[in-house]
This record gives structure tokens, C-alpha cells and sequence, in this order.
């Protein structure tokens, strides 16, 4: 059997300034241990230019060194965009209370006091990365969701009749779904999930979309296709695999009647049958090209009246419960 060496992994690089080239010495080895690669310079000069060579994943530096000092550095790093989300520990002599509130003051989050210990060293060096990589991920998935949300918004600027519907379906999906006593991380992935419950319609033609008049047979067999179109545009995205369900299921009934895959009862995911409740009492209860909007009243007898048909037959008197609720906080 072929043994396999274990190779340090050469994508995470630590550049090290430090003017006495023992202790440069002795950190670079313990990082280099632990499988990081190292690049080293005696002072902010020499760190400058390794940086324009390519930009470490995290820089250490000591704070007195001749020609350029590490505070000198620190600000030169942080005037460059390129460099200023470089994570940044300052190396200081033990207790050198002044260096600390210098390198505060400008911001610097992490110290390390010499003499350290090698495994203290890596440790909170891992540590560091794994925080900086932490944030990363949050702020890619951040930008994920306002990217959609522009696509959300653009495709509900499209349709008409139905401008705010998306915001009050939300609305609505989110009082059931408390009501049901949902923990947070689930409320936030349906409140994302009902604002991009209809993206799909990006494949519908304006002119059908606000078509005033019935739809065809082969316009209506189009306009079904959204829920399948929306959930294969965000499939790929993992940040939103949460919402699918809203997307493909809002249009399934209780009954088994409902698209795209008709069906039953508990088989429809219980996000698809909360959406449906809250789509569908904005769709009567406001005017669309083919019909007016229906009061409060006589949307809760049809909803009353599609329980076991179209909705979840228990979900029914929880979601008029709350509507009646908030149409009377409204009204009061
Ligand atoms: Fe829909």
C-alpha cells in the first residue's frame, strides 16, 4: 500500500515580521508544523513588498522594529483596499502596555505577548482564521439573499396587479407560522421563502402575466410551470435550499388537486400549506385583473368553506383565528 506523506496544505500563507530573525525563525517553524506556509521580512519595508508579491491570508508583526515599525506597517496595510481585510495580530514585548493602546486605538484586535509558546501561537492564529473564515461565509450568504431579492422585487415590479402582494403574504405566512410557535432560524428561512415564493414568473410572458381576460389552456399550463421554474433558478444556491419547499408546494391543495405534483394532504410540506393559506387569502381579498377585491369576511367563509378541500383542515381555524385577530386590531 502507497502511504500517503502528510503534506502541509500550501493555501493558507502567515506572513511574519519580526526584525530578530531567532524568533522569526522559531514561529515560522511551529506554523509550519501545523501546515501553514510562511513568508518572512525584518521590518514593515521588507513586509510591504512580499505583500504586493501576493497578499497573506494573516499577518503577524512585531511592534519595534528599525526603519519601519509595526504600527507604521499596520497603518500602510489598512490604507491599501486591496489589504485592509487581512486579519492583523500584533507581536509585543511582555506587557508593553503602551504598544497595546497605540495598536488599539487604530483598531488592532489581536496581541500576542513574547515570549509565547509555539502552541499558544497556533492556537490562536487557528483560531483567528477561523473566525475571519466564519464571517467570509456570512457575508456570501448575505450577498446571496440581496442579490435575489433584486431579482424578487423586479419580477413583482412586472405584475401589476399584484404590487405588495409579496409583502403581505410574508406578513401572513409569519403570523401562522408564530402561531404554530415556529423557532426563529425557521421563521427566518419562510420569511425569505415567501418573498421569493413566485420568482419562477420570470419565465411568463409580461402580457400574460397582466392579461386581463381568462387565460388560455396553454397559457395557463405556462403560468403552473413557475413553482418547478423558481425551485430549479435556486436550487444551485445552498444558502436558499431552505426555501424550495415554499416555492415548489405553494400551489398543492389538501386534496390533491393542486400542481406541480399533486399532492395529498400531510404529503404536501407544511410550508407549502402555510403559503397557500396566506397566497390565497391576498389573492381574493385584493383586485386582480379578473377580479375585484372581496372583503375580509367573505375571504374567511371561503377559506372556512376550502378546509380539507384546498388547505390543511387543522391549519384553517388557526390562520382565520389570527386573521380575524389582526383585521380587529386594524379596525380597533
Ligand atoms: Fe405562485
Amino acid at each position: 500500500m502507497n502511504e500517503i506523506p502528510n503534506l502541509p496544505t500550501p493555501d493558507r500563507v502567515i506572513l511574519v515580521v519580526e526584525d530578530s530573525s531567532q524568533i522569526r525563525s522559531v514561529i515560522s517553524k511551529a506554523l509550519e508544523l501545523e501546515g501553514y506556509a510562511t513568508k518572512q521580512a525584518k521590518n514593515g519595508v521588507e513586509g510591504l513588498e512580499l505583500l504586493k508579491e501576493s497578499p497573506p491570508d494573516l499577518i503577524l508583526s512585531d511592534v519595534n522594529m528599525p526603519q519601519m515599525d509595526g504600527i507604521e506597517f499596520f497603518k500602510a496595510v489598512r490604507q491599501n483596499p486591496d489589504w485592509t481585510a487581512i486579519p492583523f495580530i500584533f507581536l509585543t514585548s511582555h506587557s508593553n502596555s503602551e504598544d497595546i493602546q497605540r495598536g488599539r486605538e487604530m483598531g488592532v484586535e489581536d496581541y500576542l505577548t513574547k515570549p509565547i509558546e509555539p502552541e499558544d501561537l497556533v492556537r490562536i492564529i487557528n483560531a483567528r482564521l477561523y473566525r475571519t473564515a466564519a464571517v467570509e461565509v456570512a457575508q456570501v450568504g448575505q450577498a446571496y439573499l440581496d442579490t435575489v431579492m433584486v431579482l424578487a422585487n423586479a419580477i413583482e415590479g412586472r405584475d401589476k396587479y399584484t404590487r405588495g402582494h409579496v409583502e403581505r403574504v410574508t406578513a401572513y405566512a409569519l403570523w401562522l407560522a408564530k402561531a404554530l410557535k415556529w423557532p426563529a432560524q425557521h421563521l427566518r428561512v419562510l420569511e425569505f421563502g415567501a418573498r421569493l415564493h413566485d420568482i419562477g414568473k420570470i419565465i411568463i410572458p409580461g402580457h400574460i402575466l397582466n392579461k386581463p381576460e381568462p387565460l388560455s389552456d396553454d397559457e395557463w399550463a405556462l403560468m403552473k410551470k413557475h413553482t418547478v421554474a423558481g425551485a430549479k433558478m435556486l436550487q444551485e444556491i445552498p444558502h436558499l435550499r431552505g426555501t424550495l419547499p415554499y416555492i415548489l408546494y405553494h400551489h398543492e391543495k389538501w386534496d390533491g388537486s393542486g400542481y406541480p405534483k399533486g399532492l395529498k394532504a400531510k404529503e404536501i410540506p407544511i410550508q407549502g400549506r402555510i403559503l397557500a393559506l396566506a397566497d390565497v387569502y391576498d389573492a381574493i381579498s385584493t383586485a386582480r385583473p379578473y377580479h375585484k377585491a372581496t372583503p375580509h369576511e367573505a375571504v374567511i367563509k371561503i377559506i372556512s368553506e376550502e378546509a380539507g378541500r384546498h388547505f390543511d383542515p387543522q391549519l384553517v381555524p388557526i390562520f382565520i383565528k389570527i386573521m380575524n385577530a389582526k383585521r380587529a386590531q386594524v379596525a380597533g
